[in-house]
């Protein structure tokens, strides 16, 4: 049976006011390019015609441009989950234009099985292959793709020959059976393979969009002197570590997050020579994973995304067959699975935006009330792993922000889940220490010395019991910054 080929306009129209869509893909990478530009434009239209044109948008990740950045634009959205990292996306987010519900990323997929969020209307899918009896082989990123794809009436598959179609077998494509039906995940090794190279649909529901567009990727920020700090801290860290045989010496399953400060810890951790050969399940496969599997340092990784660059896309497809060796891309609900990272003991190193004294993380809010990006795979990751390390600057714009405060303003990761905090200054191993203890170890160890006295007086200043807090001067950092734009000038 021929599938039905239309334009991407044709597409677009198939989706109504109020409609439900799911986009394929986690980050700029998997993610459809010129529906949803089309649906921008559509919806823009619609609006000048006085009719109402907004959707609700399930995605894998953050998305690309074309899709979180256009529809924002054209304000076209109504509800949006999960995780998000555009600037236009975000500023309608935190002026409360869109409703936006940010959750772990490993349980998108089975929340909308479960049918938590209501139906799934048309699900947009980036594929490099597509058959007539209903194969699906998406491109370089997955997301939450074979939940969407089968629950959805309508699948806009956009066929983009900018990717390889011989990207066929690098994904391990699963839907996990819900609850009571589902048994253990059988992956032991970042290797081992469960699933399909590709989704399987009914070929009926399936619309065919041809395009020809590269991934909408930038580069990071290079490396500067204060994330190779950290980045050099991290390594110091598990050298003793494995030292002290609490690190087996083959090392264990590395799990990065995302963003600048991520790619760069994992270039430190490569170019040391006292760290072994690693192997990488994650959900995001930055530049840096892909530079180090290009000098033999990391022997495979499993992940979500090829979150890379252009430039190191284009070198991928180049060298398709050496990468396809060492790559599998997973869906978001196996990639970021908690049974999977208690098993592998994943070493899960994820950033935070503000840190408390005594080990509360907050990875999502500035202040307290605007959103940054979410929460993403962090908390997946950060309860499940082997030993959970945040990493963060001790400092935000120029000094005048501290990331070592008395209170978090957000909560994301609670104490029970940190184990090890690590900025440019050294690295603050909170086992087995009680609350007084960890605030010490954190002031002393990685705060940034010109905030160490007002920390240090906010701890004195604490009630007794076991978690000595002063509720009257909790928030003076951010009251500071409110009122001089520099927490410098707290008082206590
Ligand atoms: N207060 C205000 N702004 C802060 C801040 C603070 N305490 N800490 C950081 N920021 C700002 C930085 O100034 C920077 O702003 P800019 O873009 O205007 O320059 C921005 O946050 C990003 O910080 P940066 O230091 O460049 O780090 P990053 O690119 O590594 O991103 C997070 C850091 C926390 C925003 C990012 O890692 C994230 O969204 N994490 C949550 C999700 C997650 O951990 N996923 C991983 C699972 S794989």
């Amino acid at each position: 049976m021929a599938l039905k080929i239309m334009t991407a306009e044709e597409a677009a129209s198939l989706i109504k006011d109020n409609d439900n869509v799911g986009f394929s893909g986690f980050t700029h990478a998997g993610c459809p390019k010129v529906v949803p530009v089309a649906l921008a434009k559509r919806a823009e239209e619609e609006h000048a015609k006085g009719n109402s044109f907004k959707i609700g948008m399930f995605t894998g990740a953050s998305t690309g441009d074309s899709i979180d950045g256009a529809l924002a634009r054209a304000h076209a959205i109504k509800f949006r989950t999960p995780y998000q990292t555009n600037k236009d996306l975000r500023n309608a987010i935190n002026s409360d234009e869109v409703k936006y519900f940010d959750l772990h990323l490993s349980t998108l997929a089975q929340d909308l099985r479960y049918g938590f969020y209501g139906p799934v209307d048309v699900a947009i899918i980036e594929a490099s292959d597509v058959t007539e009896d209903g194969e699906i082989v998406p491109t370089c990123g997955v997301g939450i793709s074979p939940t969407i794809a089968r629950l959805a009436k309508i699948v806009i598959v956009e066929l983009n020959s900018w990717h390889p179609k011989e990207l066929r077998g690098m994904h391990d494509l699963v839907e996990l059976p819900d609850p009571p039906h589902r048994e253990a995940i059988g992956i032991y090794s970042v290797r081992d393979r469960i699933g399909k190279d590709h989704i399987k649909i009914d070929p009926e529901k399936i619309v065919v969009v041809n395009t020809n567009m590269p991934n909408e990727g930038n580069g990071f920020s290079p490396v500067d002197e204060i994330t190779s700090l950290i980045g050099k801290n991290v390594v110091k860290f598990f050298v003793e570590e494995m030292k002290a045989g609490r690190m087996p010496e083959t090392f264990l399953p590395i799990q990065s997050g995302v963003g600048n400060i991520a790619n760069a810890v994992l270039k430190e951790l490569g170019d040391s020579k006292e760290i072994p050969d690693m192997e990488v399940y994650t959900e995001v496969i930055q530049d840096a994973i892909i530079d180090l599997m290009e000098k033999g340092r990391i022997k495979f990784a499993s992940g979500g995304t090829l979150t890379v660059s252009n430039p190191v896309i284009e070198r991928i497809y180049k060298n398709l067959n050496f990468f396809k060796e060492r790559i599998i891309f997973r869906t978001a609900e196996i990639s970021n699975n908690p049974e999977v990272a208690r098993r592998l003991g994943i070493i899960a190193m994820n950033t935070a935006i503000e840190t408390d004294i005594f080990g509360n993380i907050n990875s999502t809010h500035v202040m307290g009330s605007k959103i940054m990006n979410g929460i993403g795979g962090s908390g997946d990751f950060a309860r499940s792993s082997y030993l959970s390390i945040f990493l963060t600057p001790s400092t935000a714009k120029s000094g005048k922000i501290s990331a070592f405060v008395p209170m978090v303003s957000h909560l994301d990761h609670s104490e029970h889940s940190v184990k090890v905090i690590i900025s440019e200054y050294g690295v603050a191993d909170l086992r087995g220490k009680s609350p007084k203890d960890r605030a010490e170890c954190i002031i002393k160890n990685c705060a940034h010395p010109d905030y160490r006295p007002l920390l240090r007086k906010y701890l004195q200043s604490g009630e007794k019991g076991q978690t000595p807090v002063n509720l009257y001067n909790a928030f003076a950092f951010h009251k500071a910054f409110m009122e001089t734009g520099n927490m410098r000038d707290a008082q206590m």
